[in-house]
């Protein structure tokens, strides 16, 4: 499926996967024969089963309160950035990169993995974009932020999938029986579409309370910053949104540049208008 038609948006080619079967067996050449699990109950079971995924959990490195003693350092560290963009700016280059790598430097001292954050930010800004009412809701209430943050992350998080967990013994997973040896890969953006936990999935409804999406892992595999990289998506949309009323994308919404891979949902590049 490595079409650019399924790179600018893949969700098409999971949704067929998902109604056909809850298991996949994916051949490709350029990597191991997997399976990927393309629903939400078998994907959350098999994140959360030892005997595919045995790496020790990486534990929380950030309590959810500790997370948010960082929010000011987190505004102002955006209000800093956004002082210096404007018109035809680049809001993945210019802002979300730079912002989320401040930040995890900050944290952590190491940028490595901010990606995913800057993937929240500009894949999050593109989503509202294309739900003009959800967005005007947003804005006047930015209280809804930290709801629209998780909503946006299982609309189109950053990761498509999980890295690859080995069956360390025969084993079952949505009725297919998986063999020692073999891989299983969760779905997580297949699953936080499955219509069986999430109804109307593919609506964007920044009110939706009860949404336990995997998009930041599960079980065995929980994202280990995912407090403070929620607080600094929440942070950055709502200063975006306040800071400039007519931001919008300087180039067609199909048009967008991704990068061609399939396991994340980044954009190479997101020039906009500030009006
Ligand atoms: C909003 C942004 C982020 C999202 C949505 C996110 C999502 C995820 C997901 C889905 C996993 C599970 C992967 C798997 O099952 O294999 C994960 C694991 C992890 N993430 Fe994040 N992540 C984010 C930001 C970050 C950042 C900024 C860092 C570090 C600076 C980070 C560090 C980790 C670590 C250490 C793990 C666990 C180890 C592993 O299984 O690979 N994450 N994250």
């Amino acid at each position: 499926m490595n079409t650019s038609e399924s790179i600018a948006d893949p969700h098409p080619h999971y949704a067929r996967l998902r109604d056909g079967a809850a298991m996949h067996l994916v051949r490709r050449t350029d990597e191991p024969d997997y399976w990927l699990v393309t629903r939400y109950a078998e994907a959350r079971a098999a994140l959360a089963d030892k005997r595919l995924f045995d790496d020790d959990p990486v534990p929380p490195e950030f309590r959810p309160e500790r997370a948010e003693e960082l929010r000011p350092r987190i505004a102002e560290i955006t209000a800093g950035l956004l002082d210096g963009f404007g018109d035809g700016g680049d809001l993945i280059e210019d802002f979300a990169l730079p912002l989320a790598a401040a930040v995890i430097t900050e944290l952590a001292g190491d940028p490595g993995r901010s990606r995913p954050v800057a993937d929240v930010i500009g894949t999050g800004m593109v989503t509202l974009f294309r739900h003009p009412p959800q967005r005007a809701a947003l804005r006047a209430r930015p209280a809804l932020l930290p709801a629209a943050v998780e909503e946006l992350v299982r609309f189109d998080g950053p990761l498509t999938r999980s890295a690859p967990g080995r069956a360390t013994e025969e084993l079952t997973v949505g009725g297919t029986v998986i063999a020692k040896g073999d891989i299983v890969v969760a779905g997580l953006a297949a699953a936080n579409r499955d219509r069986r936990r999430f109804p109307e999935p593919g609506r964007l409804d920044l009110l939706r309370d009860d949404a336990p999406h995997l998009g930041f892992g599960y079980g065995r595999r929980p994202c280990a910053v995912a407090a403070p990289a929620r607080v600094t998506a929440q942070v950055a949309i709502g200063a975006l949104m306040s800071r400039f009323r007519r931001l919008g994308p300087a180039v067609p919404l199909d048009q967008l540049d991704w990068l061609p891979d399939e396991s994340s949902r980044s954009l190479r590049s997101l020039p906009v208008t500030t009006g």
